[in-house]
């Protein structure tokens, strides 16, 4: 279902939340670190870079994300899995746990911060980035087109993404005794290209819409969905501004 090519496509506006993320970390030596959702593993490198004495693990559930992880070069201290994050068991207590752009895409926030927070040693640090842009318009078009008679049964049960506010990830990491810094940024992506904002769903959102479809369904859904999201996301000679909402947490346990 995930295709690492697509999903490189707009590398730097997608990179750039995972490194605003890890200027918040504060955390000298570790000894486990993991990546959850890691994909192609790009990212998960540089926490490698970063704490070259660390043990670290990169998991995702889609075997193509790992078969390419695992294809680029790495180092000897780097580890990928295919797993689901939600129940994945880390090999010993983890000082730092990063998810970036990934837990959107798993059930039930409560019960998963609840487990993550477990599988962290004491004074390990726990921190995510999402996506909060489910009220956008462009979740808004995928939606319409996901409701039309053509398609609506066989999108009925094919997952979508979904972000809590801001204020519950705090109370629920607080209540669970983490000290929590957690902040929330929109961006002004200007994004290359034709239908740009298209290619961008591509590589994310509408994959698991695609996969349920055949592909002449794939392309009538996408041939519907298209002149919407021009209308709402007007192309410039500079490019096509794309608002893009991501929250932040950083949660440290007590020791
Ligand atoms: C948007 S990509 C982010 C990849 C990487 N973290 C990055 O920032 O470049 C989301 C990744 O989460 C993975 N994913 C989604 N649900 C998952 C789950 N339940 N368990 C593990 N990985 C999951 C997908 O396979 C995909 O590789």
């Amino acid at each position: 279902m995930w295709d690492p090519k697509q999903y490189s496509h707009f590398r730097d506006e997608r990179k750039r939340p995972f490194f605003e993320l890890l200027a918040r970390v504060d955390v000298d030596a570790p000894s486990h670190v993991a990546d959850l959702g890691c994909g192609t593993g790009d990212l998960t490198r540089v926490l490698t870079e970063r704490w070259q004495e660390a043990r670290v693990y990169g998991v995702d559930s889609s075997s193509a994300m790992v078969e390419e992880a695992r294809r680029r070069p790495s180092s000897e201290s780097l580890r990928f899995d295919v797993a689901d994050l939600a129940g994945w068991e880390p090999p010993a207590p983890l000082d730092v746990l990063v998810s970036n752009a990934a837990l959107h895409w798993v059930p039930d926030h409560g019960a998963l911060l609840r487990r993550l927070v477990e599988k962290l040693a004491p004074g390990g640090v726990l921190a995510f980035q999402i996506p909060a842009n489910f009220d956008a318009p462009s979740h808004r078009h995928i939606d319409e087109v996901r409701a039309l008679p053509r398609f609506a049964t066989k999108l009925e049960s094919v997952r979508r993404g979904h972000a809590g506010p801001i204020e519950v990830y705090e109370s629920l990491l607080s209540d669970l005794g983490l000290t929590v810094d957690a902040w929330e940024t929109t961006y002004l992506h200007v994004l290359p290209g034709e239908d740009a904002v298209l290619e961008w769903l591509l590589g994310t959102t509408l994959r698991p819409v695609l996969a349920a479809l055949n592909p002449e369904e794939g392309r009538a859904f996408l041939d519907t969905l298209r002149p919407l999201l021009r209308q709402s996301y007007p192309a410039h000679a500079r490019g096509t501004p794309f608002r893009f909402t991501r929250r932040f947490v950083v949660a440290r346990r007590g020791r």
